[in-house]
């Protein structure tokens, strides 16, 4: 359906169920990525369900390390330079607000929000050097509405959301957007750690679909964004959500 050939994309959190799905997508639609991830024992087993996908590289790489950053990027730039960023690297820890654990606090920050910073900075700065570019961060409906028990995760989203405008107004005049997917919860190793039964039954209970968003969902919204189909949409943050955030009390 796209065409990506001569593309590079970057995905980091590349090794993640939602990063795999795009890197899938991506490199299904001939494009040359690159998958970011810090843990290595998931980048050599996303590799390995890749086989066959298309051109992928991964990079063992910490998004809150940023003179390792600086080498990562210039290595994409010795190969193109970046044409699309998909930003999905994050860490989530549960727990209410007066309970958090500030050192927690802080290391969520670091990885979710200045993470995505270092990224959407160094690779937008190749994308001005190319007159073109797409950046699409992944953030969730946790960064519009206060579901309880989020702590900094959803203030992190919140962060996503505002960086993501910023990035928008800043670079539109350079053939560059920026865009927000968020979803609802979506099947991936990341909510099998802090979903259990109850929450999944009291969740699916909200959501009009009645069921959790697959990677490959989120993957499909991600690459209309970076396509050039959607070359006027700039600073929208896209619900990938099956209607939680249209709707309010479900009568049944
Ligand atoms: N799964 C959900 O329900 C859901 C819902 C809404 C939004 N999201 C967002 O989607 C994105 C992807 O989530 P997922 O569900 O695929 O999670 P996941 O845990 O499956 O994948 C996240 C990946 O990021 C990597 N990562 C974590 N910290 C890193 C760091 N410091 N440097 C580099 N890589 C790092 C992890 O190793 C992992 O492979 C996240 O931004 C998440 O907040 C997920």
């Amino acid at each position: 359906m796209y065409d990506f050939t001569g593309r590079n994309v970057v995905i980091t959190g590349g090794a993640g169920g939602i990063g795999e799905a795009c890197a899938k997508a991506f490199a299904g639609a001939g494009a040359s990525v690159f998958l970011l991830d810090w843990s290595q024992a998931s980048l050599d087993a996303a590799m390995e369900r890749l086989a066959g996908a298309g051109t992928v590289r991964p990079m063992q790489i910490d998004v809150t390390d940023r003179p390792a950053l600086d080498a990562v990027f210039d290595e994409i730039a010795a190969a193109g330079g970046t044409d699309v960023l998909v930003a999905t690297a994050a860490i989530v820890k549960t727990g209410l607000i007066l309970d958090f654990e500030p050192d927690t606090w802080s290391r969520i920050l670091d990885v979710n929000l200045t993470g995505t910073f270092h990224c959407a900075q160094l690779a937008g700065r190749q994308m001005v050097a190319k007159g073109r570019g797409r950046i699409v961060t992944v953030s969730s409906v946790n960064g519009q509405i206060a579901n309880t028990g989020r702590g900094a995760y959803s203030c992190t989203k919140g962060g996503v959301d505002m960086l993501t405008r910023l990035l928008a107004a800043e670079l539109g005049d350079k053939g560059i957007t920026a865009n927000a997917v968020a979803p609802v919860p979506v099947d991936t190793p990341m909510v099998l750690q802090v979903h259990g039964p109850k929450d999944r039954a009291l969740w699916e209970a909200q959501i009009p679909a009645k069921r959790y968003a697959r990677p490959e969902e989120v993957a499909d919204a991600v690459q209309f964004l970076a396509s050039d189909r959607a070359g006027y949409i700039n600073g929208h943050i896209l619900n990938v959500d099956g209607g939680f955030m249209a709707s309010g009390v479900l009568l049944r």
